[in-house]
């Protein structure tokens, strides 16, 4: 017998409203992930009125107010799944890609549990940068032309041979730092040295392909098979600055309703990128059923694709999810069945999410520092990396606290963010005040 709950002193310290209505009539729900996006999702599911009880694995501070933080790691994929069976788990919702490349559904499904995320297989339109390309090419979904290498000798051939910059992606998950933008050939040495010599992600095949211009966008789907739901378009905002200044980081903030994107822009990506792609999948024998998440970017030569993610983006997710109208759990548990759901209902608006970080982040930062006055903050709050030490609430992580907000027009939501923002209280927080600049220039 593993993790049987309520466990009599599970959340105690938290001192917030855990949702159990102990009532036998509702779904319980277990969400696999501990970060600002999995936050998101428990507080879209505690919505729904077919959901009486929240587990979350591993959860956080924030987490733990509205759902049953479980302390297991998101890739312990047998203990999740005896936790699931053990606690009559109705439906899974999986965040982080390393548990679905885990093979989390996969050990889900053969045990009978329903679950939402992809499978191992279908994962790899994200864990692998070389069969998204090559997925891509085959069934014609606009991307910058590619070419991939295990060689280091035949790589930087190529290399030299093409224009600067060079756009470098190893062939795996690294966790967000696969990824260089050669300025020059010295630059492109190093990283393919990295990369095919000193093994720095471990063994593995290098993409090279073409440097393209234009903003980025992100376009989250649910899909099941050919089914494909599109979410409001949004924004991330990857550096760690104003003015989209200095390094890259998990993201500082989104938003949604991109004024740079049109309508005709907009049903271009969702028929021939992300149906096409939901299309290829079943054709290539591993069916999407979960989040199709296309880092898609705005080229003088039309839209292309960047990357795909096999989930939800974070921070995009905190900012597209207060605006579904529908129940999240109809949504998710039709996609983990396979059954066919109505169009999701979003409201008109607009949300935008700004969010904190320990200072020093992305680099080394420290923990442990007072984060006061959130109970006077009139938006949402999605933790990123928080705790509880001694009932205070403490930050624990690079990305701590995300604030987000929904008005009528971006400036609305924009002014309305930051007013709540100034509100928090800690001494080694810092965050951009430039969110969706894009949208004003
Ligand atoms: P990825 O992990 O593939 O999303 O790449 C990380 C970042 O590198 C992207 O968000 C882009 O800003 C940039 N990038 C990736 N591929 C290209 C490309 N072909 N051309 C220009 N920039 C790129
Ligand atoms: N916002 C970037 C990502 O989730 O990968």
């Amino acid at each position: 017998m593993g993790l049987v709950y309520p466990l009599p002193s599970q959340n105690a310290s938290l001192g917030g409203k855990v949702i159990d209505l102990e009532s036998c009539l509702g779904k319980t729900v277990l969400v696999v992930g501990g970060g600002g996006r999995e936050h998101a999702i428990v507080e879209a599911l505690s919505r729904s009125p077919q959901v009486s009880k929240i587990y979350c694995a591993p959860g956080n501070a924030g987490i733990g107010l509205k759902a049953f933080n479980v302390p297991l790691k998101d890739t312990d994929v047998e203990g999740l799944k005896n936790f699931a069976i053990d606690n009559a788990v109705d439906l899974t919702v999986v965040g982080p890609e390393a548990a679905l490349a885990a093979g989390l559904t996969d050990a889900f499904r053969a045990a009978g549990l329903a679950v939402f995320g992809h499978t191992k297989a279908a994962t790899a339109i994200e864990s692998s940068k070389e069969f998204a390309k090559r997925l891509m090419e085959k069934y014609g979904i606009p991307t910058a032309s590619y070419k991939a290498f295990s060689d280091y000798d035949e790589a930087l051939a190529y290399v030299s041979a093409r224009p600067f910059p060079a756009v470098l992606k190893y062939d795996g998950l690294a966790a967000g730092k696969g990824v260089v933008i050669a300025q020059d050939l010295e630059e492109a040495k190093a990283a393919l040295a990295s990369m095919l010599l000193d093994e720095a992600f471990g063994k593995g095949r290098v993409v090279v392909e073409d440097f393209l211009t234009g903003p980025e966008f992100s376009f989250l789907c649910f899909v099941d098979g050919k089914r494909v739901y599109p979410m409001p378009l949004s924004q991330d905002h990857k550096r760690a600055f104003d003015g989209d200044k200095g390094p890259n980081t998990g993201g500082m903030g989104a938003y949604t309703g991109l004024p740079f994107i049109t309508e005709e822009d907009r049903a271009f990506a969702y028929k021939e990128i992300m149906c096409k792609a939901a299309e290829a999948m079943v054709a290539e024998g591993c069916p999407l059923s979960g989040v199709l998440y296309g880092g898609l970017m705005k080229t003088p030569q039309g839209i292309k694709v960047i990357e795909f993610n096999a989930r939800f983006g974070d921070p995009e997710t905190e900012v597209v999810l207060p605006l579904l109208e529908s129940d999240i759990y109809d949504i998710f548990e039709a996609v983990a069945t396979g059954r066919e759901t109505a169009e999701p209902v979003w409201r008109q608006g607009f949300s935008l999410g700004v969010v904190l970080a320990s200072k020093g982040y992305p680099g080394s930062y420290q923990k442990g520092f007072a984060i006061k006055n959130l109970d006077q903050v009139d938006a949402h709050v999605a933790h990123m990396g928080t705790a509880f030490k001694d009932g205070q609430l403490v930050t624990n992580g690079g990305r701590v606290l995300m604030v987000i907000a929904e008005g009528p027009t971006i400036a609305a939501a924009r002014e309305k963010v930051y007013a709540e923002v100034a509100k928090i209280d800690c001494d080694n927080l810092f965050y951009r005040n430039d969110i969706a600049h894009c949208a004003f220039e």
